[in-house]
């Protein structure tokens, strides 16, 4: 048998040997494969003589580069630390005011509040803050308890019917239960209501409710929403001439309210959250109030 014999079927060499009639053909590793093999294993050892690499009983070989992945970290959070410490030692000291005027210090508002409002907030309030139902709407509504930052980060701290004894305390009445008005007498006051915000006209079919309504709601309600029935932000009782409901504008949404009575409850956050997370949130309410006042105010 010849070395060298080339096979007539895959065309490569043979090895030359051969076993009950099989030749073995002749098909080496390709360069290419070779030089990346060494080049790697060349590369991994040099590697390991820079870097942090071989064990041995009591330590590591430090490499000799001296990283350490440990220590840079340490190093970024520290770094991160005092970062942070610094805008929040500014933030906690300026007031409002002048926090609002400072771009920078804005930006790590919105940044910070971001988070902070989708961490603890969303859940309950939507995470715009658009609100659900039985949640207000805490950007766009008229505000049951005031608007401005430091009101918004009172009612934060001591929440709303919540935990802290200086809690903010509202009830909206249980009218029907508490046999303070009949079923009729609802009704009608339910008409006036709705009747506010145009949820209904005036016909003849409902001006005598509306009339009535009016005189229930009168000797009734607004000693908490106001003649206007706009409001109290002392007694933290919603505007009820807008489009904007906690609980619904049903006449059934209404009816359980005026019936049974409500009592939202609004968690007392200077219980959990620092003051400074809670005047981040204040400013982050104030910034995203004034955005969407400002987009309204363009688009109409
Ligand atoms: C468990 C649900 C819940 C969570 C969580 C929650 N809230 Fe509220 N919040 C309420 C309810 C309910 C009200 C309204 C109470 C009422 O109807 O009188 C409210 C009211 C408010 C008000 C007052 C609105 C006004 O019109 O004056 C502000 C401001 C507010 N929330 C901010 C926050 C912020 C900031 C957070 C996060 C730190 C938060 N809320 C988390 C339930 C919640
Ligand atoms: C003692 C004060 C008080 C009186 C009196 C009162 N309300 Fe209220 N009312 C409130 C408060 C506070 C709320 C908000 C309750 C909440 O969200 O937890 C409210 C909420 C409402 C709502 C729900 C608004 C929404 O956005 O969903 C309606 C409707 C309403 N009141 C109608 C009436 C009518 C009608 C009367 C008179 C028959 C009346 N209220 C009398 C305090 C009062």
């Amino acid at each position: 048998m010849s070395v060298g014999e080339r096979d007539p079927i895959s065309g490569h060499m043979t090895t030359g040997h051969e076993w009950n009639g099989i030749k073995e053909l002749h098909t080496p590793v390709p360069k290419p494969v070779w030089f990346f093999l060494i080049a790697f294993t060349l590369f991994g050892v040099i590697w390991t003589l820079f870097m942090p690499s071989w064990p041995y009983g009591t330590g590591y070989f430090k490499g000799w580069l001296g990283i350490d992945q440990k220590q840079t970290v340490a190093r970024q959070l520290e770094e991160g630390r005092a970062d942070r410490a610094a805008w929040t030692a500014r933030i906690e000291k300026e007031d409002f005011a002048a926090i609002k005027a400072d771009s920078d210090l804005m930006g790590v508002v919105r940044e910070t509040g971001h988070t902070l409002f989708g961490d603890n907030c969303a859940a309950c309030h939507g995470t715009g803050g658009e609100g659900n139902l039985g949640y207000p709407n805490i950007v766009a509504a008229p505000m049951l308890w005031g608007d401005t930052p430091e009101i918004i980060a009172e009612t934060i701290t001591v929440g709303i019917n919540g935990a802290d004894p200086n809690t903010r305390v509202s009830q909206m009445l249980a009218f029907g239960r508490n046999q303070m008005l009949d079923r009729p007498a609802i009704q009608q006051v339910i008409t006036y209501v709705r009747s506010l915000s145009g949820l209904e006209q005036r016909t003849e079919a409902n001006a005598a409710a509306i009339d009535a309504g009016k005189e229930i709601f009168a000797a009734n309600c607004v000693s908490c929403h106001g003649d206007d029935a706009k409001g109290k932000t002392d007694v933290g009782a919603p505007n009820l001439t807008d489009h904007f409901w906690i609980h619904g504008s049903s006449r059934d949404a209404i009816y359980q309210t005026v019936f049974n009575g409500r009592q939202g409850h609004m968690p007392s956050w200077g219980l959990r959250l620092s003051p400074v997370a809670i005047k981040i949130l204040a400013l982050y309410l104030t910034d995203l109030r004034e955005q969407q006042h400002a987009a309204v105010g363009n688009g109409t």
